[in-house]
């Protein structure tokens, strides 16, 4: 990261914590690493990204419904999606410091340092022996790497090392009174796994046919160890996933159309597109076909943001073995033709994409210091240029003075809209000041109720990207906000 998008990255994490967007968990105590809170604006814009979200997949799509399932679940359902053997990280320990890391990280952070300092050939090198030590699960390699390449602990400087060894992701807790490993449950660490168990119950009380899809929008939980730039990765986080169920031999067709769908969607939002890119996983799980994430260039380099998945028939197949049920499609329209095949287990198309990421990138592109200087005076201002359906305030109102009945007018007047639109009312400070501070969370309308609005019912209407005023009729504010905000 150099020092300009360093700064820029922190101060971004500066304004969401002063304008009421992100805080750290249990501030008060000192806080709890990897977990972070979101304030009034912050739930606000978190709302409006799953509404845009929720819209464009359900919504829009007659053949897509969503649910909200429990994140708890039976625990074998983790057995069979695989996670309680091999959801895990491949871990070291320094003898010294008794801090903990990821074996991978450790020699992703010196592929990086030999690239910095010009050394390409030792890192590609670096990153050949990375990737057949993963490959092969080779945790005697990963620490044979990490002591050849003299990885020292930044904390001890030392290179006492433990042995490497997978530390599985998922949290576990105790579900009843009595603590017996019997009754061990694991809080989700995705939430794909609630649509599969679902997947019969959705399709055969919403008579869903062939291709369809599951939504849901909720929270996952994953034992993070190591825990860095702020809400990219925490110990808590959401997720908002599909899952497409098709015709097995059609998952490609529906793979492509998916992956340009939900670029598109990203696009809609009129954020850079040259900030975009998708990187293709040459490296698949065991049980996918094809895979894509969408990833978005974030101030400390590109970064995943969703993934689409090609799954095969893997999570059912699993959850039919292990549940006993048959999770079989019976596809009336392959029955008639004639065809053999009449019943199948579904092929899986995912789309997966993590709310809080999502919200970084959007705080992050809409966030800008502008320099607003004249000739004659020196003047700025932070904005964040919010889509103005993603803006947590859509309107403030303010009265220019607290006295001669103008806090009254523009009170009436927020009342005659706080039923559609999410209104601030402020009277406090100077009219700029005020301007900032709604700049500062980005609301795309500040009304100012005057003098003149007593007389003729006019108030003045300032935009906040051009900061453009223009006096209109306070009877027409419910349809010039509603054209500019609604979806
Ligand atoms: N069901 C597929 C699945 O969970 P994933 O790539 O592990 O796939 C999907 O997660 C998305 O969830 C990621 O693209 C990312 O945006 C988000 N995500 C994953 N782990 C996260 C974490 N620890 N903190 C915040 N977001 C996370």
């Amino acid at each position: 990261m150099s020092k300009n998008t360093d700064e820029l990255f922190k101060n971004v994490i500066a304004h969401a914590k002063e304008y009421g967007f992100v805080f750290p968990s249990s501030e008060i105590y000192d806080g709890l690493s990897a977990v972070y809170d979101y304030g009034q604006f912050g739930a606000e814009l978190k709302n409006n990204l799953k509404t845009y979200w929720w819209k464009a997949m359900v919504q829009m799509n007659q053949n897509i419904v969503g649910i909200d399932s429990a994140i708890f679940m039976h625990p074998k359902i983790w057995e069979a999606s695989g996670h309680v053997g091999g959801f895990s990280d491949p871990m070291i320990d320094n003898k010294d410091s008794n801090k903990r890391y990821r074996a991978d990280q450790l020699l992703e952070d010196k592929i990086a340092r030999y690239d910095k300092d010009g050394k390409t050939d030792k890192a590609e090198l670096l990153q050949k022996d990375l990737d057949d030590a993963l490959k092969a699960d080779d945790l005697t390699r990963l620490r044979d790497l990490i002591i050849e390449h003299e990885i020292a602990d930044p904390i001890s400087g030392t290179r006492n090392w433990t042995d490497v060894r997978q530390f599985n992701l998922m949290f576990s807790t105790q579900m009843g009174a009595i603590a017996d490993d019997a009754d061990k449950v694991y809080l989700r660490p995705e939430t794909a796994q609630g649509i599969f168990v679902n997947y019969l119950n959705v399709q055969k009380s919403g008579r869903m046919k062939i291709p369809f899809g599951i939504a849901q929008i909720g929270k996952a939980f994953r034992n993070e160890v190591i825990a860095r730039q702020f809400i990219i990765r925490m110990r808590e986080f959401e997720q908002m996933e599909m899952q497409f169920f098709v015709r097995p031999g059609t998952q490609k067709e529906w793979f492509e159309q998916w992956k340009t769908a939900r670029l598109k969607w990203h696009l809609a939002l009129g954020i850079d597109a040259a900030k975009y890119r998708y990187h293709e996983h040459t490296k698949l799980a065991h049980y996918a076909d094809a895979a894509f994430d969408i990833e978005f260039e974030f101030p400390f380099g590109f970064k995943e943001v969703e993934g689409i998945h090609s799954r095969t028939d893997f999570d059912l197949s699993q959850h039919q073995k292990f549940s006993g049920k048959k999770l079989q499609y019976f596809d009336p329209e392959l029955d008639e033709a004639g065809k053999p095949y009449g019943n199948y287990i579904p092929y899986v198309i995912e789309t997966s994409i993590g709310l809080d990421r999502m919200f970084l990138l959007t705080l992050i592109s809409a966030y800008e210091e502008e320099d607003l200087s004249t000739e004659e005076r020196q003047d700025s201002r932070t904005v964040l240029h919010l889509h103005p359906c993603l803006a947590p305030v859509k309107a403030a109102i303010f009265p220019l003075t607290k006295k001669d009945g103008l806090p009254e007018k523009a009170r009436e007047i927020m009342e005659s809209l706080q039923l559609d639109f999410n209104l601030q009312y402020e009277e406090k400070d100077a009219i700029g000041k005020r301007y900032r501070r709604q700049d500062a969370i980005g609301t795309p309308f500040c009304i100012t109720v005057d003098h003149q609005t007593l007389e003729d019912n006019t108030v003045t209407l300032r935009h906040r990207d051009s900061m453009q005023q223009e006096r209109v009729p306070a009877d027409q504010l419910d349809k010039i906000i509603g054209d500019l905000v609604s979806w």
